[in-house]
């Protein structure tokens, strides 16, 4: 018997091909671009099943175009690259990898709240530009962590392990989401529900862990920068488009906002000419989240796993359509 044919839009760590090499017949596309739509476009044509990745739009009509296609499997957490109504309305089952990312990009928040509270990365570039005379008592002064208050939006698993973190600094934890959580989850992660306004008003860092969607398309605009106070630093590790970025421009270059930083941006990669670019109280880092070789291998084998149960004609461990 032939085996299922799959295309894997580009090579991924061992521990999934591992997985597949002997479940299908696959084709990996090896540049270090991603494959453009059209070459996507023609391969799904005659493939059994696909695994993406956040950086591969996959529409409506390319999963039209898909005639035999079984399974789409997305080496990810978000998914909001796929047009999952569309594979839902064909009987397209499609996977995702949540869980085993939450620590890794957990992890990642926490840097850049502490890189941004502390200005590391100006502070490093003032050392290695030469202005190291003396120790300076009124320079690079930062913003104090332990003891603030920190705004979590969105509370899923990442915004829980980001609420675990600050509980460690003595922090003040206020969180918004639509569904507030049961008491006994709050109690025990020491975190006070508030409205989003009354979180803008009163955080002193505020990090996003939202998904993205047509409800929290820039979410963060001007309204909610004027919210914020003049101290406030943004963390965004979840996804760019949740906050338009000429208006984070601006919160940053009048100083209604005291600083900011991104593991994601609107588009991606940010063109190397973006006016955020010539900021210096804005760090931004090439969306590496998930980026440790533990988290990255064990999101490979599960973005592997889903595909095959898909190709098998069974439920996918993790599946994301309604
Ligand atoms: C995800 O999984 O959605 C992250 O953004 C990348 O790891």
């Amino acid at each position: 018997m032939s085996l299922p044919k799959i295309f894997v839009t580009r090579r991924i760590p061992d521990a999934g091909l591992e997985y597949l090499r002997d479940r299908a017949s696959m084709e990996i596309w090896t540049e270090c671009q991603p494959p453009p739509y059209e070459i996507i476009r023609e391969k799904i044509r005659d493939i059994d099943g696909l695994l993406c990745l956040l950086s591969d739009r996959i529409d409506k009509d390319l999963i039209e175009a898909g005639r035999s296609l079984k399974v789409i499997s997305q080496m990810a957490v978000g998914y909001d690259n796929i047009d999952v109504a569309a594979a839902t309305a064909r009987g397209i089952p499609v996977g995702n990898t949540p869980g085993v990312l939450t620590d890794a990009t957990a992890d990642l928040t926490w840097a850049l709240l502490m890189a941004a509270a502390r200005r590391i990365v100006e502070a490093e570039k003032f050392l290695r530009e030469g202005h190291w005379q003396t120790w300076e008592p009124m320079v690079l002064l930062g913003a104090d962590v332990t003891g603030s208050t920190l705004g979590i939006v969105g509370f899923g698993r990442i915004g829980q392990a980001v609420a675990r973190r600050a509980k460690g600094f003595e922090m003040r934890i206020l969180y918004y989401s639509r569904h507030r959580r049961e008491a006994e989850l709050e109690r025990s992660l020491g975190v006070e529900y508030a409205s989003f306004e009354q979180l803008l008003q009163e955080s002193d860092f505020v990090t996003i862990h939202t998904i993205l969607s047509d409800d929290t398309f820039h979410l963060f605009d001007r309204p909610q920068f004027e919210q914020m106070k003049p101290s406030a630093i943004l963390i965004n590790t979840a996804r760019g488009a949740i906050v338009n970025p000429e208006a984070l421009y601006d919160a940053l270059k009048t100083g209604q906002i005291a600083g900011a930083a991104l593991d994601v941006t609107e588009p991606e990669p940010i063109p190397l000419d973006s006016p955020l670019l010539t900021l210096p109280n804005l760090i931004i880092v090439p969306h590496i989240g998930s980026a440790s070789y533990k988290t990255r291998s064990q999101m490979a084998l599960m973005a592997a796993q889903n595909l095959v149960a898909g190709l098998m004609g069974e439920r996918l461990p993790h599946c994301v359509n309604p």
